[in-house]
């Protein structure tokens, strides 16, 4: 399918998709949506612990990377899983701009040490972050009572809505350790159901600019 380069309205890139009119991240603005989704509304729970996080769908590698330089900042031991099933190009991450875009110049080495680190092995990433990443499908996933934390983030219902079904949602639940939560920009009724569906304790919560809401999943044991 074809992908182009975009720049969202917080100066930062992301991946458009034209055939189905779908991104990798917010158009309001990539980096701002990660912060919100992922690191205020998931991370954030976590301080001061060791967390393990499995990421559905690595793309890019941007959340990946806000969560590296938060390991850095709080010295936070961080094992990350990262699934994807379809890598992006070396064209592709060379138009990425988010080392950049988040003041993190120095880093920037970091983040392309990411994208060419081996696939299917650990590979510790700075003193406090250890990558593994998975050329997997999200539906093969088999993890059991592993993760604290899952960072949901396949692209919209509207245009895969089987990545959104009781089927997928069983596996992250399974997959997260008693107490696990799971984080998604999603805010659909027919999403929130599946997660109920399959013993989530489901949370609403205030959305990331340009969108009103987004879901928090726990694994209430
Ligand atoms: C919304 S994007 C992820 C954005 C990513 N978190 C980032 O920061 O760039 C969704 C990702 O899921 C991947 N994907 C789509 N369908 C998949 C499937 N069935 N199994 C595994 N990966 C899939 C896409 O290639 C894409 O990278």
């Amino acid at each position: 399918m074809k992908r182009e380069i975009i720049q969202t309205l917080d100066g930062s890139t992301t991946i458009h998709l034209p055939e189905w009119e779908e991104c990798y991240h917010s158009k309001h603005g990539a980096i701002q949506e990660a912060q919100h989704v992922f690191i205020k509304n998931g991370l954030s729970l976590f301080k001061n612990k060791e967390v393990a996080i499995l990421e559905i769908g690595f793309g890019t590698g941007l959340n990946a990377f806000i969560t590296f330089l938060e390991s850095q900042n709080y010295n936070q031991s961080i094992q990350y899983t990262g699934v994807e099933a379809y890598p992006i190009s070396a064209t592709e991450l060379s138009g990425m701009n988010y080392a950049d875009a988040l003041d993190a110049g120095a880093s920037k080495p970091v983040y392309l040490e990411m994208h060419g680190c081996s696939w299917e092995t650990p590979n510790a990433i700075g003193n406090h972050f250890n990558l593994t990443k998975r050329k997997q499908f999200f539906a093969d996933i088999t993890d059991l009572d592993c993760y604290d934390l899952i960072y949901f983030d396949a692209f919209g219902y509207r245009v895969q809505p089987e990545l959104w079904s009781t089927a997928i949602f069983k596996k992250m639940y399974e997959a997260l350790k008693d107490n696990g939560v799971l984080v998604t920009y999603a805010a659909r009724g027919v999403v929130k159901r599946s997660m109920i569906e399959v013993g989530f304790v489901v949370e609403k919560l205030a959305g990331p600019p340009g969108k009103r809401e987004m879901f928090r999943a726990t694994k209430v044991v």
